[in-house]
């Protein structure tokens, strides 16, 4: 195991109607003056946006609110939000939705309190500092409101880059897993996707003697084959949706990736179609990781081999570990397609044209020297393959 720190100071409040508790959590917190942020309407339609400006108004706490967070944050929306942040003297910011809003909250609280162009930190500028931040979570996919990490889309070019820093961990999140039963199963299924691909990602691995994080991954994602299908056929499913939420937390806060080297080229690959197409980062990932992952095998076959037999109970092959490492990506190609994600690029909206401007975008620029991926290095031209190979 490689050495490491680790420090995630989110203060978690999970369960039912907790929500109705935030101005208690945002006074804890320091919190006077408060930014609320939204997305789209979800938490208007559903009356959550108003329970939560009650329970800011039963503590006295001062808030204005910005809405409008597109899935796939913009940056034009963060300039507006840190402009408005200055002028009503905001110290708190309370992120009410999914990762977008999450994402988009982090940009504006650290952007608010940064002399230069928050965009620095999407170029890889370490965030120390930003306003404190909480989330209400909406929805189990992105794991933001448990990491140190934003994602935002610039406008300018329609790229997207993340920032980290722990800066940029809430303060306080509420998981209420009843909020995300008016989920429509497809936006399900992209959270799903997700949360399997932050494990994921830190399975592809070049560290050894990581049993204890291998195990956890492999249990997370036996979670998500289980409740998964639960979900998806039984929506009001108040257990299932309870496990998967915190199945997404625990995915992406690194408690599963501490002490180990991680891959990150599916997202990266990824972030590259959600920019370009608009799509749910979850879609997309449907369609990259399995392809990612035949790409790269051969590089560790046992790795392979291992995850097809503790995961996706195929029996190993000893005379032919390929041919299991192989079984176990075809059974993860078929689970993700029997919960409704897409196969290919077509499914995704996206053309295959755009795959040189893709790959090159991917890998270059923004701190990006040529290469991504820590379970084997990969160029540009490794990526217009992979990307070929979804067509
Ligand atoms: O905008 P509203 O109207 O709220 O609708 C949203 C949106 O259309 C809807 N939704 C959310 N909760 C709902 C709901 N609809 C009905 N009922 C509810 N309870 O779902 C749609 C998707 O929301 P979004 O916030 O975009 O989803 P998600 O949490 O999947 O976030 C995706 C973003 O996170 C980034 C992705 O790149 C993408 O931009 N990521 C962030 C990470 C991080 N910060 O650590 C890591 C991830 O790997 C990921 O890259
Ligand atoms: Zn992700």
């Amino acid at each position: 195991m490689d050495n490491f720190t680790f420090y995630a100071p989110t203060y978690f409040v999970f369960g039912k109607d907790q929500e109705d508790e935030a101005g208690k959590y945002v006074k804890r917190f320091g919190g006077t003056r408060v930014l609320i942020h939204y997305g789209g309407g979800s938490v208007v339609r559903s009356g959550l946006l108003d329970r939560v400006k009650a329970s800011l108004d039963k503590e006295g706490l001062w808030h204005t609110e910005l809405g409008g967070v597109k899935p796939n944050p913009r940056s034009g929306l963060v300039y507006e939000g840190i402009e408005l942040c200055r002028k009503e003297k905001v110290d708190f910011v309370l992120a009410v939705g999914g990762g977008s809003t999450i994402d988009s909250s982090k940009a504006i609280a650290a952007g608010t309190i940064y002399d230069g162009d928050f965009w620095d930190f999407y170029q890889g500028k370490f965030v120390e500092k930003a306003l404190p931040i909480g989330t209400i979570l909406t929805i189990a996919a992105a794991g933001s409101e448990g990491s140190p990490d934003s994602v935002i889309t610039n406008e300018n070019g329609m790229f997207k880059r993340g920032a980290t820093g722990e800066g940029f961990r809430p303060t306080f999140s509420i998981l209420d897993p009843a909020l995300t039963q008016t989920l429509p199963p497809y936006q399900t299924a992209c959270g799903i996707t997700d949360i399997m691909a932050h494990l994921l990602e830190r399975y592809l691995t070049n560290t050894k003697e990581v049993e204890v994080t291998d195990r956890l991954i492999e249990g997370l994602l036996l979670t998500m084959i289980h409740e998964g299908p639960r979900v998806i056929a039984d929506p009001d499913n108040y257990e299932a949706r309870a496990n998967i939420m915190w199945a997404g937390m625990m995915a992406h806060n690194n408690s599963c990736g501490v002490g180990r080297s991680q891959d990150w080229s599916s997202h990266n690959i990824e972030h590259e179609l959600s920019a370009v197409y608009d799509c749910a980062h979850g879609a997309g990932l449907a369609v990259v990781f399995p392809a990612v992952m035949e790409y790269v095998y051969t590089h560790d076959v046992m790795r392979f081999a291992q995850l097809a037999v503790r995961v996706w109970g195929c029996s190993m092959d000893f005379a032919d570990p390929e041919k299991t490492a192989l079984e176990g990506i075809r059974r993860f190609r078929a689970f993700l397609v029997s919960i409704g994600m897409p196969q290919n690029f077509a499914e995704l909206g996206a053309d295959a044209k755009d795959i040189p401007a893709m790959a090159k975008c991917a890998v270059w620029g923004d701190g990006r020297s040529g290469h991504i991926g820590g379970f084997i290095q990969l160029s540009e031209e490794d990526i217009v393959k992979i990307y070929r190979s979804m067509v």
